[in-house]
């Protein structure tokens, strides 16, 4: 298929064209744009040659022209390399005004860093830079219709909107200068990294106790206890599908930026620590470079695909507490991740009136978060358990878990956090109430 390529719209340079970033790159080719891309693998370049773009052979050569480089690889380290490298960094062939897009998850710092470098080290004061890190997976990729938050300089922002209209569909403009979209995706992946490690602790439990794990999974989904990572991921550890969807690593890159800041700024962050050690160990037992989702192979060693073979488990009628009982656990745990993630959004400068919105749309929802933010803006009546009553139930799904020999990681980790709360005289409130243990 040969595009017309209009040649009123400005040409864009792409550097990282992954499982993303490639859709991405179509979908400016099919809006019109002349693209030219780069990546280290050939077989991406190839892909964009076919859909009518121009292949580089370095980040210098891609920036030739380009009124906008957006750049989308993997982590900061990729965004130097393609920028700063010596003789081949973009830096040494991007035209006068151009604007820098930064797609890629980093630590909220980093984009300052680099404008410091390009205004200061290489002496390019033309050169403004905004940070839109994107969210919604492949499939929106391609079809432009990604969630993007962006900051930066206001009038910057204004002239890159075709660009990111082009690429998504859920637009929010963050305020706080550059940076602050970074934050509000750290917010996200903090939420959506626990939810997807306690969706395979759960799940493990699930089957490692004899139930039926497509039973539970069907009870999840239309009750309090739903997250949008519970029902995204589950599927595929009910059908040992491994295939990278999402890439495991991607996770302990994005929880090592969560719990960096946490670390940077001497503020705990119990949950998402207890979900990075997982990551970290799923990493260690080879399923890095496959989806996330294989993080359940953790929780049942002895038997890989025990939990797909669970959802033909009999289900007996009797067992319906159980159930019951580890579909309140899960909502308990996504309260507490709730909490711990707006108290790290407070801490960030964050407003929760305009988080919650883009949280609620994005990949880190769950109904949990919902009430909990509703709850923390003062909107929200619905009763929600008390603290007391929250920590006895986790508690009775220990126990009950002990007779199994089955490790709850983050269960134990959010039951101890409760705990903490009654030392404190904590009890009689609900989840909200646990922001004093962050902020006295
Ligand atoms: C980025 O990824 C590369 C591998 O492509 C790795 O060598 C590097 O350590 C990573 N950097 C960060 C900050 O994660
Ligand atoms: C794993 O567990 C399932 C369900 O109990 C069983 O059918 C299957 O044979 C087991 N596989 C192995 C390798 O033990």
């Amino acid at each position: 298929m040969t595009k017309i390529i209009s040649r009123e719209k400005p040409k864009i340079a792409f550097v990282g064209l992954g499982a993303m970033g490639i859709g991405m790159a179509i979908h400016l080719l099919e809006d019109g744009f002349p693209v030219s891309g780069f990546d280290v693998n050939p077989m991406a370049l190839e892909r964009l040659l076919a859909m009518g773009g121009t292949a580089a052979s370095n980040p210098r050569e891609c920036a030739q022209d380009a009124s906008f480089f957006i750049c989308m690889v993997a982590n900061s380290t990729q965004i130097e390399q393609a920028l700063f490298a010596e003789s081949t960094g973009a830096i040494f062939g991007l035209k006068n005004d151009a604007i820098v897009i930064l797609c890629s998850t980093v630590s909220p710092g980093f984009p300052q860093e680099v404008l410091s470098q390009v205004h200061n080290r290489f002496s390019r004061p033309d050169i403004q830079i905004i940070d839109s890190p994107v969210s919604g997976g492949t499939i929106r990729a391609t079809q432009g219709t990604l969630t993007i938050m962006s900051s930066g300089p206001e009038n910057i922002l204004k002239i890159s909107q075709p660009i990111l209209q082009s690429l998504g569909e859920a637009l929010y403009s963050i305020e706080g200068g550059l940076g602050s979209a970074n934050k509000v995706k750290l917010i996200n992946q903090h939420l959506a990294g626990i939810h997807i490690a306690v969706a395979a602790e759960i799940m493990g439990l699930v089957a490692t106790m004899g139930l039926n794990t497509q039973q539970l999974y069907q009870m999840v989904l239309n009750s309090p206890a739903h997250s949008w990572m519970f029902e995204n991921r589950v599927p595929h550890m009910l059908s040992n599908d491994w295939s990278p969807h999402s890439a495991l690593g991607i996770f302990i890159k994005d929880m090592r930026i969560v719990t960096s800041e946490g670390l940077s700024r001497s503020f705990p962050l119990y949950v998402a620590s207890a979900a990075e050690q997982l990551y970290r160990f799923a990493a260690l037992s080879g399923y890095e470079k496959e989806d996330d989702a294989g993080i359940v192979r953790i929780f049942i060693p002895h038997n890989l695909s025990l939990v797909s073979a669970a959802a033909q488990q009999q289900s007996h009628a009797d067992d319906q507490p159980k159930y019951d009982l580890i579909s309140h656990m899960l909502e308990i745990i996504h309260g507490v991740t709730a909490v711990e993630a707006l108290a790290l959004a407070i801490k960030l400068d964050l407003s929760i009136k305009s988080l919650a919105p883009i949280i609620s749309n994005a990949a880190g929802t769950s109904r949990s978060f919902e009430t909990v933010a509703s709850r923390m803006m003062g909107k929200d009546s619905t009763n929600m358990r008390t603290l007391v009553q929250s920590r006895n139930i986790l508690a009775k799904a220990m126990i009950l878990a002990q007779a199994y020999n089955y490790p709850l990681q983050i269960t134990a980790t959010t039951l101890q956090l409760l705990q903490q709360a009654l030392v404190h005289g904590l009890g009689d409130e609900d989840h909200t109430s646990l922001l004093a243990l962050w902020s006295p």
